[in-house]
């Protein structure tokens, strides 16, 4: 079989729930048994989608719907590395292939402030969470596992490197010496940090505008089958 079967099947999969509804509770229900198939195993993922970065976490595109109707990204998380507070503004679910992560959801205050909603939880390898604006959007995501990398594999409801989203600042961090700093940001091309936020004025949320990217120029070959075709009919060879 093709290394990259499993993720070729998703595709396929999620382009049929995609084209069936568009209501985004469907579309999380549907598209969450097919996520636990995909990161039940892990040997299909390349090489070159599981590299870490020593800075930034990244953030791999594996695939995107030509209707941009979903896309399916890697983030690879190096040691100690972590996201600022940021929304997403589209469905999106997780799921946890290598390591873990520790996932904090936030909410605004009544002066518009983001603060933490509740304790953060663990994700490990095989569970997954969904977020959307109905769900929860609003969080931090940060590499659990001392020393080495993690992976998740995201499938979002949009091309998530193109959509227009927020990083916020915390009430807290005013109190800092400067916002942003550590390992934190920088997953794509221009992806999140704290730089540039804005703090608004009194009762406005204090967040900023980013557009993430992705972290490479290249997606993936899911279509060439020639092995499996070749393997069906040996008598037929290449060019
Ligand atoms: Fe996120």
């Amino acid at each position: 079989m093709n290394t990259l079967e499993p993720l070729r099947r998703f595709v396929r999969d999620v382009t049929d729930c995609v084209s069936e509804s568009g209501d985004e509770r469907v579309l999380i229900a549907g598209v969450r048994p097919l996520l636990e198939r995909l990161i039940h195993r892990d040997a299909w993922l390349p090489e070159s989608c599981a590299r870490p970065h020593p800075l930034h976490y990244r953030q791999y595109l594996l695939h995107c719907d030509p209707l941009e109707r979903f896309s399916v990204v890697s983030f690879v998380w190096g040691p100690g590395q972590r996201t600022p507070i940021h929304d997403h503004t589209v469905w999106g679910l997780v799921g946890m292939l290598r390591g873990a992560e520790l996932c904090q959801p936030y909410a605004p205050d009544a002066q518009g402030w983001m603060k933490a909603l509740g304790s953060p939880h663990t994700l490990h390898p095989g569970e997954i969470e969904a977020v959307s604006p109905t769900l929860g959007d609003v969080h931090t995501v940060a590499n659990a596992v001392p020393g080495k990398v993690s992976i998740s594999i995201h499938v979002y409801g949009a091309n998530i490197g193109a959509v227009r989203r927020h990083v916020y600042l915390e009430a807290k961090a005013l109190d800092c010496s400067g916002p942003g700093g550590g390992t934190a940001g920088t997953g794509g091309t221009g992806g999140p940090d704290n730089a540039g936020l804005s703090t608004g004025g009194r009762g406005e949320p204090r967040l900023r505008p980013f557009i993430s990217g992705y972290s490479s120029t290249t997606v993936p070959n899911l279509w060439d089958r020639s092995g499996d075709q070749r393997t069906q009919a040996p008598e037929v060879r290449g060019a």
